[in-house]
């Protein structure tokens, strides 16, 4: 239960705001997560009240309202919180309006749902409009920088103004329920802890597709590409969750630890091998769920029909420490591609000498987590056939733990009330730390170099299809697969 906190939201006319912080917060409230006392400025430069607000929230609210129990009451409460405050952000005198509003006693949350070249502006109006003290906390979205050295002065900027402590790195992965059961499985399970290494694991596959393509974000994506959009960030944490020690509590800043020494031990892909270990690709004209879709430098607002930049990433990654030494780690992601799924698939190896002489020894073990849609752990396992023809033939057969409810009846809470409800309660167990930024920009920056020293060029894919061929090439010739569903 959260107390003495109140929330500032720059941005918050924005579509995160709209599509996930509004949404997210009704929701807490909903389930009684936030304290009465607990108010919210909404801040943003349109020219609005605080009534205007309110309606235009309740009306993208409104397909919530319709689903959630007692909406009626709790929409009363929430809308009760609201206040909007009109803000140029880049003008300093305008922050008066909300250091009035700001009540000192209290711990202020700053969310800034706006473009990162603003946390540095924004952080240092607040601080002049003496709307901080050391207990105020701010919350940072994606993309912190553009590489390594970007990423060094949009932290520097804000750490002017916040100590480390009280800074709040969204990657909205982490906010997922699956993603933080990895934790519960691998370190609360001594059977799936005690197998997690290199003498029993042949392979990791970690995957992110998606179907829809960038969505009307073309000038920004074309400056940024799958690899920064989605691989430097919830990729990489997805690796870390998987292949990191088990931290010596779940402190915060014991797991983030942990994080970091996963990172540092990336091998890096740079010139010497990036062909064999790196594919992208671009997606071109095809279908999706049976509607023709355009490529993506026919998409509008393109600005650049001969772009170069990636959609598709497939890469084959290895973490230099004792655990891991010689287990790739295959990672893809890719737009407008023929299924939306997250997934992190543990290929176990098989025993060294097979006794089942009609048995393929082929993968037998598989653990098969999967983040989106149908959230579930499977397990894939070899048993006897039922059969009294023969004498002793093997099936594999799956052992199941759904999470997903398919009556609906149970909603799974979205990543944001999660990650809200965590920094409401000053908790950095789900926030990416500075370290852990430069650790991974300095990964995802070799690469990126590498690849514009040799001028690759992305392969093409139809949409709709599973990625470019290269990607099949680059984990068929180590005799492997990608895990299909
Ligand atoms: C965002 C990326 O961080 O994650 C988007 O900027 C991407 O390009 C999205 O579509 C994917 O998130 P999810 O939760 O739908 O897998």
């Amino acid at each position: 239960m959260s107390a003495q906190i109140d929330l500032v939201i720059f941005g918050a006319r924005g579509d995160l705001a709209n599509r996930k912080l509004f949404p997210a917060l009704f929701w807490l409230d909903h389930a009684g997560l936030l304290a009465d006392s607990v108010q919210i400025a909404a801040v943003a430069r349109d020219d609005l009240d605080t009534n205007g607000f309110i309606e235009q929230t309740r009306q993208t609210l409104q397909p919530i309202l319709e689903k959630a129990s007692s909406s009626d009451a709790t929409w009363h409460r929430f809308s009760q919180r609201l206040d909007y405050i009109n803000v140029d952000f880049s003008e300093q005198s305008q922050f008066s309006a909300l250091a009035n509003w700001i009540n000192p006693d209290r711990t202020i949350i700053y969310y800034l749902a706006t473009p990162p070249n603003l946390f540095g502006s924004i952080s240092q109006n607040l601080d002049k409009a003496g709307c901080l003290n050391e207990h105020a906390r701010i919350v940072l979205e994606k993309p912190i920088g553009h590489n390594q050295q970007s990423s060094k002065s949009v932290n520097n900027n804000v750490a002017q103004f916040f100590s480390e402590s009280n800074i709040y790195r969204i990657d909205h992965y982490l906010g997922k329920e699956t993603v933080q059961n990895l934790l519960a499985l691998r370190f609360a399970n001594r059977m799936i802890n005690s197998q997690w290494d290199n003498s029993c694991i042949d392979h990791i596959q970690i995957t992110a597709a998606e179907t829809i393509g960038i969505e009307g974000r073309w000038g920004y994506y074309d400056q940024v590409g799958q690899l920064r959009d989605m691989v430097q960030n919830h990729l990489l944490q997805l690796l870390c969750m998987v292949a990191m020690e088990p931290p010596n509590s779940l402190q915060a800043d014991e797991i983030r630890a942990e994080k970091v020494k996963i990172l540092r031990a990336l091998s890096p892909i740079n010139a010497s091998n990036i062909t064999e270990q790196a594919v992208r690709g671009q997606y071109s004209a095809g279908w999706i769920a049976g509607t023709p879709v355009v490529g993506y430098t026919e998409e509008e607002d393109c600005s650049n029909t001969t772009s170069n930049t990636e959609t598709y990433v497939a890469l084959k990654a290895f973490i230099d420490n004792w655990r891991w030494a010689g287990v790739p780690f295959y990672l893809r992601t890719g737009k407008r591609l023929e299924e939306k799924v997250t997934q992190v698939v543990i290929t176990y190896k098989n025993h060294p000498h097979a006794i089942f002489p009609d048995h393929k020894n082929d993968a037998n073990n598989r653990l098969v987590i999967r983040l989106q849609p149908n959230e579930g752990i499977q397990l894939e396992m070899v048993s006897k056939k039922q059969s009294l023809k023969d004498r002793l033939s093997l099936e594999k057969r799956t052992l199941n733990l759904d999470f997903f409810d398919s009556t609906g009846d149970t909603r799974i809470p979205d990543a944001y009330e999660r990650l809200l409800l965590e920094v409401i309660k000053g908790d950095q167990w789900l926030f990416v730390s500075r370290e852990e930024i430069d650790a991974s920009w300095k990964w995802c920056d070799d690469l990126i170099e590498a690849w514009k020293d040799r001028a690759l060029e992305t392969k093409p894919y139809a949409a709709g299809s599973s990625g470019p061929s290269k990607a099949e090439i680059l984990i068929e010739k180590d005799q492997r697969s990608w895990y299909e569903n």
